[in-house]
């Protein structure tokens, strides 16, 4: 038996309980849907038809809400003995939690003909130690559609992570249908070349790109709720502009002469901060974002915004003296707490990426930690009562060779070191990141996601964690990726010498990005 993330507490009993066609379910009305996407899926997988009761007496397998005892909103208890099985949850959400439990468990994922649906008689109880448990996508250096992003809410919904973070746009592109601005998607959404690592670093001269139609969003939107999973969409500013400003020139400080950025690395092209014409564009792109993605939290990036252009504008220095300000960076904390009181206004929870911040920065803005070198600073937000999101850059990016970031590091993470006592609910929870500039296909992709969302996952459950037991229970876990034919890296917990790793390493940045893959 084996479920990931480890539960909070597992007692195994003698005795086995089967899942067959004679056990009758039951389920409190408030727990209806989390009960029936456990006999779907059940149905989906096995073929095994359960069957629902209106009687609590008359069920074998039930899910219901205690009245008895004082249980907390987000946990729930699994006992099976005596011939029955009983969840018990007080929402829907944690209900969903016990559901992808049992399904495990039962190993319902990789069920054969003639497999006999059985578990150990056991007690379980869990909840997760951090309200946010998250994967960020960058779907703007490299594309992905609906396919794609679906299968990820697929695979994050059943390691119980609950968000979902999509890198909207960059400098080398666009990726949401945009109405009022029909450039958008007509420039913005493309790019004439692409920078490729592939045993040499050169430019193609291909024609890339692609967006989410308005429609599809919502889908995906949709899709992702009934997996318990909110969509976070970024739309990355002041920096990472550059294919809104090869649309909308006027908006950044040189005025034209822009191009949707084929290589990678970090422009110097920004939005202007002094042209009030800027902050009615964003307000407007902003408007059609809050409509198509409905979630609480709103992430405004304001990363890797070097001042150069600012510095040399008149009308940013013309801003600066205006507002009073003594330096840029305070102009981009102004910008920045701009559209969040925008953002605000209409509801959301702004979160932004931690290099952006700086005193002024709006105390309610969520900082997202990533950069290297600047744990102290953050620590130091967190225990002054910042609420943050932790993304380490050397554990917690996944875009990076396993030779550098190794599964081990992504799973011994512990956002709280160095966090005052006080302060340790400030740490909402953890996210791995996955950008895109060297992922050119799924098959990449994957390689480089499991198992590190395994690892993730019970990092961020942040419950219980047994690394030598997490790898006898990745096995369960590879059988399902095996049975639905998804490339990963099979060699994730060997050990690997130093002098491989870093040789692993070097090749992955100076010639070939696929280096790992290509020697699986
Ligand atoms: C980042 O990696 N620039 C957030
Ligand atoms: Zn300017």
């Amino acid at each position: 038996m084996f479920i990931t993330p480890r539960p909070l507490k597992t007692e195994l009993l003698t005795g086995q309980f089967v899942l067959d066609e004679q056990c009758t379910v039951f389920c409190s009305d408030n727990l209806s849907n989390s009960a029936r996407y456990f006999t779907d899926t059940v149905r989906q997988y096995t073929g095994i038809e359960l069957t629902f009761v209106d009687k609590l007496d008359d069920a074998v397998v039930y899910f219901t809400a205690p009245q008895l005892y004082n249980m907390r909103e987000d946990e729930y208890v699994i006992a099976c003995a005596d011939g029955k099985l009983g969840v018990n949850a007080l929402t829907e959400t944690s209900c969903f939690y016990a559901v992808q439990s049992l399904l495990m468990m039962f190993d319902v994922y990789t069920y054969q003909e003639g497999d006999q649906l059985s578990c150990r008689h056991c007690f379980v109880t869990d909840r997760p130690g951090y309200s946010y448990r998250a994967l960020h996508l960058d779907i703007a250096r490299h594309f992905y559609g609906v396919e794609t992003i679906k299968k990820i809410v697929e695979l994050i919904s059943s390691l119980k992570l609950n968000y979902l973070h999509l890198h909207l746009s960059d400098d080398q592109g666009f990726r949401v249908e945009i109405d009022k601005y029909p450039l958008v998607n007509k420039i913005s959404s493309w790019r004439n070349g692409t920078e490729i690592r592939d045993g040499s670093v050169h430019i193609d001269d291909e024609v890339y790109g692609g967006y989410l139609t308005k429609q599809e969003v919502k889908d995906l939107v949709e899709y992702a709720r009934s997996l318990h999973i909110e969509i976070v969409p970024e739309l990355d500013l002041p920096g990472h502009m550059v294919s809104l400003l090869a649309a909308y020139p006027q908006y950044s400080c040189v005025g034209e002469g822009i191009e949707v950025r084929k290589k990678w690395g970090i422009s110097k092209d920004l939005l202007c901060a002094g042209n009030d014409g800027t902050y009615t564009f964003i307000c407007d792109i902003l408007d059609e974002l809050v409509e198509i993605f409905p979630g609480q939290y709103f992430h405004l990036g304001g990363d890797e915004a070097p001042k150069d252009r600012w510095c040399n504008c008149k009308k940013c220095s013309a801003k600066l003296q205006q507002l009073h300000l003594d330096s840029f960076d305070e102009l981009q904390t102004y910008m920045f707490n701009y559209f969040t009181d925008y953002l605000t206004s209409k509801g959301k929870i702004v979160i932004g990426w931690n290099d952006g911040f700086t005193a002024s920065t709006h105390p309610d803005t969520v900082c997202h930690h990533w950069a290297p070198k600047t744990d102290g600073k953050t620590r130091r937000m967190i225990n002054k009562g910042r609420k943050a999101i932790m993304s380490p850059f050397f554990s917690m990016y996944f875009d990076y060779p396993y030779a550098m970031t190794p599964l081990k590091k992504t799973y011994h993470y512990n956002p709280e070191r160095g966090v005052r006592k006080h302060a340790v609910s400030n740490i909402l929870g953890v996210e791995g990141t996955v950008w895109t500039e060297h992922i050119r296909n799924t098959d990449k992709l994957f390689f480089n996601l499991l198992p590190r969302l395994a690892a993730l996952s019970e990092c961020a459950w942040g419950t219980n964690r047994h690394y030598v037991d997490f790898k006898k229970r990745l096995e369960g876990l590879e059988k399902i990726w095996d049975k639905q034919g998804l490339v990963y890296n099979h060699n994730a917990t060997a050990r690997m010498c130093l002098f491989k790793r870093l040789k692993t390493t070097s090749v992955f940045f100076k010639k070939d990005a696929n280096t790992e893959l290509t020697k699986k």
